[in-house]
């Protein structure tokens, strides 16, 4: 038997996704398994906004790629940053929001720099807890600033979702979900990916929760 922990809240057992499966919602909204090291899906590309929240060091991508069953395929944490480095280049997005923490800001701040004129970093926190210090780093063609400076993570991602305009948002770590759910409570579109299944099946459940009605395309 699988070890509960590798399962989260077993909410694959009534959305198993399969690899190659897409999960989708009326407004074109999509979710897929994908490692990013293997290439993005194609549907992704077409976003105009990022947001996401990447492992912060080698040694908890590592342990992301156990949970997911899977064997880690990068040498060190900087060649996993030229990966994600390469799937922004490859969206062309209007505009970026990585979340990031001490002990990974040395590494995504320069590739943010490295892909936009206009980099604006926000202090945040994460699980509305004070002490838990997380930055927002946005990239951007112009020099914006949305107002996210103070605010929990959480909360940064749903004032997003409501308030920057995009045609659609993009997180290849979607993980149990939070982009997605941001993003269907202000009726905008998203494209999900994370090679972990049983997390993904966390994010699906929770949209189902609030209404959203998936058909699967193979
Ligand atoms: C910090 S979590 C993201 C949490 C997410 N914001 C949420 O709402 O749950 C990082 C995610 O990246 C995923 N991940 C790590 N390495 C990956 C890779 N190479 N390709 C795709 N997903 C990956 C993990 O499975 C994990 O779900």
């Amino acid at each position: 038997m699988k070890q509960k922990g590798l399962r989260y809240d077993g909410s694959i057992d009534k959305y198993p996704i399969a690899e190659g499966e897409i999960y989708c919602l009326g407004n074109g909204s999509k979710i897929t398994i994908a490692d990013i090291t293997n290439g993005l899906p194609d549907f992704s590309k077409k976003a105009d906004c990022v947001f996401i929240d990447p492992a912060g060091n080698k040694g908890v991508l590592k342990a992301y790629y156990t949970k997911a069953e899977k064997a880690c395929p990068v040498q060190s944490f900087d060649e996993f940053v030229t990966y994600i480095k390469s799937c922004i280049e490859q969206i062309k997005p209007e505009r970026i929001f990585v979340e990031c923490f001490a002990r990974n800001k040395n590494q995504i701040l320069p590739m943010v720099e490295s892909l936009f004129p206009n980099v604006k970093v926000y202090n945040n926190t994460y699980y509305h807890i004070k002490k838990n210090e997380c930055w927002i780093i946005q990239g951007s063609k112009q020099p914006e600033d949305w107002g996210l400076d103070g605010m929990d993570e959480w909360d940064a991602v749903f004032k997003i979702c409501k308030e920057v305009p995009f045609n659609a948002i993009t997180d290849f770590f979607l993980g149990q979900g939070l982009v997605a759910e941001a993003a269907y409570e202000a009726g905008k579109v998203f494209y999900g990916s994370d090679m972990n299944r049983n997390r993904l099946a966390v994010a699906i459940n929770r949209i189902a929760k609030r209404g959203g009605e998936w058909t699967i395309k193979k």
